[in-house]
């Protein structure tokens, strides 16, 4: 199957472009936690991206300690090896593991507050904190007494303030551009993603249910290899196709509707974002054909528009226009197409942007903008994007009766290279 075809991912190249980027500052990371959903229950976990990235650490409850003036640069804080939790909670890689298999210059549990007591030791080396604040109340508050606690140790040394810093401002433009062994896994994702969206046309008929084409998707992510959904599958029938975010997925689908799957696997950590939006019964009626066709004919513009050097905005510049044109030829808008843009006359039909970045996350690190949030940053080799046009005619939309309950998206996943 595909795992194999995938070049190991080289953390130690990623932690040494981090500490660059680092300078005389020091980094906390945090890695995800367990969320309870139910007594001894847990939601299924997943490691926070930022942290996984730099570490390949995938147990929860574990920090990661950057300081280039210590002597120990890269410090794991993890859970250790424990008999009985290994029992119920499956294997821990422990300290030992963390420092022979992860690398990490000093490893310790991450049960007891070693961690304090390292980023302690690593403040008076350091001119910044890289921490992410906000995300949990406690360990903010922890963190914020630590820091006074080493204001008052080191003030007469004339280090005594630390500026607290996001430690995914020196991410995020990494995470963006992706090398090799990134773009593998993501082609993967893409595939098993891709031949999941065939199987559940090829399964789909009417009175069948949602679910059970979500169950067609799921189960060929898990046959072909893919670890889990990079977000929850969206299988929309009729109306539903309209609500954008849709994943209850419980709705029977009737004869002559269409079907909106917008659905990625996960593979490795990378994520796919694909949406097919097809008819249930194999033929589209006259009006579902004229939507599709002109979702379909802005998505192509638009992936044509996707090269280096050309603004990022450009994507969904284009897909306004050829939407507007569209729907001003369906009689759906009437007026001149610049006045009709400047005034976003499509946005009732056409609610969201045509693109994001891809990558670990489905909506992937990296700023949009250069500066200012006017200033749309351009294109590159490297960036991985959705291109994803839609239309919807909702039931309470004001769009001629006859387009009323249609929903269309059209979604691939474009690598963009010289
Ligand atoms: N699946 C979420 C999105 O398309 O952005
Ligand atoms: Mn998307
Ligand atoms: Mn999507």
């Amino acid at each position: 199957m595909y795992p194999k075809e995938s070049p190991p991912i080289d953390f130690a190249a990623r932690r040494a472009a981090f500490f660059k980027k680092l300078g005389g500052g020091v980094a906390l990371l945090v890695g995800a936690d367990l969320q309870t959903r139910n007594d001894d229950v847990d939601f299924p976990f997943r490691q926070e991206s930022d942290f996984y990235f730099l570490t390949g650490f995938a147990e929860p409850k574990a920090l990661a300690l950057f300081s280039p003036g210590s002597k120990a640069k890269f410090q794991l804080f993890v859970p250790p090896k424990d008999k009985e939790r290994e029992l119920w909670d499956g294997y821990r890689l422990g300290v030992q593991g963390a420092k022979q298999i992860l690398k990490a210059d000093a490893a310790f549990s991450s049960d007891t507050d070693d961690w304090e007591k390292a980023l302690l030791e690593a403040l008076p080396h350091a001119d910044r904190i890289y921490y992410r604040v906000g995300r949990n109340a406690d360990r903010d508050r922890r963190i914020f007494t630590l820091l006074e606690k080493a204001k008052r140790q080191h003030w007469k040394g004339g280090r005594w303030l630390w500026p607290i810093h996001d430690p995914h401002e020196l991410l995020s433009e990494t995470r963006l551009v992706k090398s090799k062994a990134e773009i593998a896994r993501l082609q993967i994702a893409a595939k098993i993603s891709a031949e999941a969206h065939v199987n559940a046309m090829r399964a789909a008929k009417p009175g069948m249910f949602e679910y059970e084409v979500q169950a067609v998707i799921e189960h060929t992510f898990r046959a072909r290899g893919a670890w889990r959904v990079g977000y929850e599958s969206i299988v929309a029938s009729g109306h539903n196709a309209c609500i954008l975010h849709y994943n209850t997925n419980q709705r029977k689908m009737e004869r002559n509707e269409l079907l909106l799957i917008d659905a990625g696997a996960e593979y490795d950590y990378y994520t796919a974002d694909i949406t097919r939006t097809f008819p249930v019964s194999g033929t589209f009626t006259k009006e579902q054909a004229e939507v599709y066709d002109l979702v379909l004919e802005a998505q192509k513009e638009a992936i044509r528009s996707a090269r280096p050097g050309k603004k990022f905005s450009e994507i969904n510049d284009t897909v306004i226009e050829v939407l507007t044109e569209g729907l001003k030829k369906l009689k759906v808008l009437k007026g001149p197409t610049k006045t009709l843009i400047a005034k976003k006359a499509y946005r009732p039909y056409y609610p969201h942007g045509a693109s994001h970045w891809l990558g670990m996350d489905v909506h992937d690190a990296g700023r949009y903008y250069d500066q200012s949030p006017e200033k749309s940053r351009l294109m590159a080799a490297g960036q991985v994007l959705t291109v994803e046009p839609g239309l919807y005619f909702g039931a309470e939309s004001d769009g001629p009766a006859r387009f009323k309950g249609i929903g269309v998206r059209i979604e691939d996943d474009v690598w963009i290279t010289p």
